[in-house]
C-alpha cells in the first residue's frame, strides 16, 4: 500500500470492504463535523447517491448521534419520527460516532435494505473500527 494514500482515500475503501463483504450493509458512509458549524458533511460512501450532504446537528440519525455522542441502532427506520430519508429501499440504519481526543468528530453510517439486519459481531466491529479510526483521523 503506498503510504501517500489519503485519509479519505482510505476512509473510501472501507467502505467498499464493508460493502462487499457484508450482504447487509447497503449504503455504507462517513460523515464528519463540518468545520466549526453545528453541521455534518457527507464524507466517503459507497451506496446510492444521496440528498443529504449537510445534516444540521439534531437532525434525522445521524444529527441526533452527532450530539448524543451514543450509537444509534434503528432496527426499522419507519418507527423513527426524526428520521431523513435516502432511499425507499433503507429499512434499518445504524450510525456509529467516532472520538478522537474525546471529541466527536464524524460517524459511520450504515443503512440496510433488510428490517433488523445488525448482528452483534457487526456492532462490535464497528466499534472497534471507529475507535481505530479515533486514532489516526
Ligand atoms: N438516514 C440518515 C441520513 C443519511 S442517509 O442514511 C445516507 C439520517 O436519518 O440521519
Amino acid at each position: 500500500e503506498s503510504p501517500k494514500q489519503s485519509t479519505d482515500e482510505k476512509l473510501q475503501k472501507i467502505c467498499q470492504l464493508l460493502d462487499s463483504e457484508v450482504p447487509h450493509f447497503n449504503w455504507t458512509g462517513f460523515y464528519f463535523k463540518n468545520g466549526d458549524k453545528n453541521e455534518l458533511k457527507l464524507g466517503p460512501y459507497v451506496g446510492a447517491a444521496t440528498d443529504h450532504i449537510i445534516i444540521p446537528y439534531g437532525k434525522g440519525i445521524c444529527g441526533q448521534v452527532a450530539v448524543s455522542n451514543e450509537t444509534f441502532e434503528v432496527p426499522d427506520v419507519h418507527e423513527q419520527d426524526n428520521y431523513l430519508s435516502c432511499s425507499i429501499d433503507t429499512k434499518a440504519e445504524i450510525v456509529v460516532p467516532i472520538f478522537k481526543n474525546g471529541e466527536n468528530i464524524g460517524q459511520i453510517d450504515i443503512d440496510s435494505h433488510t428490517i433488523n439486519p445488525f448482528t452483534h459481531e457487526d456492532k462490535e466491529m464497528l466499534n472497534w473500527l471507529c475507535e481505530e479510526l479515533g486514532k489516526i483521523l
